[in-house]
């Protein structure tokens, strides 16, 4: 098992929900955090709540430049980069193609800034910080997790063509880098796996209506929403048992995905 003390976390989308509920974590058991947020304001008071052996990178994870002054600020700062934890991401709802109800014709549709934003951050901007630290830890052979965040979303909501879309291809990712790791002779060293938490209580989720959140509700088991600190808490499980690689781990309080029962 690894230990967390003196471990260190770069952590995007760090200021705040599961990212910052993550580094809280890490920090509380010893572990050193660097975390990266383009709010910058967010990122100072996440900084003070943390508390601890604390850097933090204003960054746009969409900017390869930014994702590489991050992962070397980690290694400047600490040395090393233990887990890696990219969980900046957004949402932009909204219907491909909205039919009119009443002449059936298209009334509206999805803009390609729409479509094009959420992959931008939550795919290319993934892609860009887990490039840049594993660079780095295989180059000062560091031993770790990357552990990627996709969501229950990645199985296909309605509304969400460009978040589903990005959450299903980052569910691919640990299959895909396991495998490289594997062939370059790294994958005893760092592993890759994903997380696909349900609905968390994250200041996404607490701007909803109640209607629609009741709605939600009903289909979750626990009746109640994923606390981030419960999401956080499975992410250093993965990270401490080196068994754990390859796969996506559901964290999602039974969540009712198929048929109901
Ligand atoms: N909350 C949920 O129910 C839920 C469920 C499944 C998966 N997730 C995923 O977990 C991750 C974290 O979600 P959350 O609920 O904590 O969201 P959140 O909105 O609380 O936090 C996201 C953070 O990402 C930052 N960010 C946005 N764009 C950025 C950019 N271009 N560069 C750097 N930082 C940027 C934001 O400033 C924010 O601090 C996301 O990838 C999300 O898709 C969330």
């Amino acid at each position: 098992m690894l230990e967390i003390k003196d471990s260190v976390a770069v952590i995007t989308g760090g200021a705040s929900g599961i990212g910052l509920a993550v580094a809280q974590y890490w920090a509380q058991q010893g572990g050193k955090v660097v975390i990266g947020d383009i709010a910058e304001e967010a990122l100072a008071a996440a900084k003070d709540r943390i508390g601890g052996d604390t850097a933090t990178v204003v960054c746009d994870v969409t900017s390869e430049e930014d994702s590489a002054r991050l992962a070397d600020t980690a290694i400047s700062a600490f040395g090393r980069i233990n887990l890696v934890a990219p969980f900046a991401g957004i949402i932009m709802d909204g219907l491909m193609v909205v039919p009119d109800r009443d002449t059936g014709k298209v009334t509206k549709k999805m803009s390609l800034a729409q479509f094009q934003k959420v992959v931008d951050i939550n795919l290319t901007g993934v892609f860009l910080t887990v490039r840049e630290c594993t660079e780095r830890m295989i180059n000062n052979g560091c031993r770790g997790l990357i552990c990627l965040v996709s969501s229950t979303g990645s199985l296909g909501t309605a509304g969400q063509i460009n978040y589903s879309s990005t959450k299903a291809a980052v569910s691919v990712m640990p299959k895909v880098l396991t495998a490289e790791f594997f062939r370059r002779g790294v994958s005893d060293k760092i592993r890759c796996a994903a997380i696909a938490p349900g609905y968390c209580a994250t200041p996404i989720l607490e701007g909803m209506n109640q209607k629609a959140l009741d709605n939600i509700l009903q289909d979750v088991p626990i009746k109640r929403l994923i606390q981030p600190e419960e999401v956080a808490s499975l992410v250093v499980e993965l990270y401490r048992n080196e068994a754990l690689a390859g796969e996506v781990f559901y964290v999602h309080g039974g969540l009712r995905l198929g048929s109901r029962g």
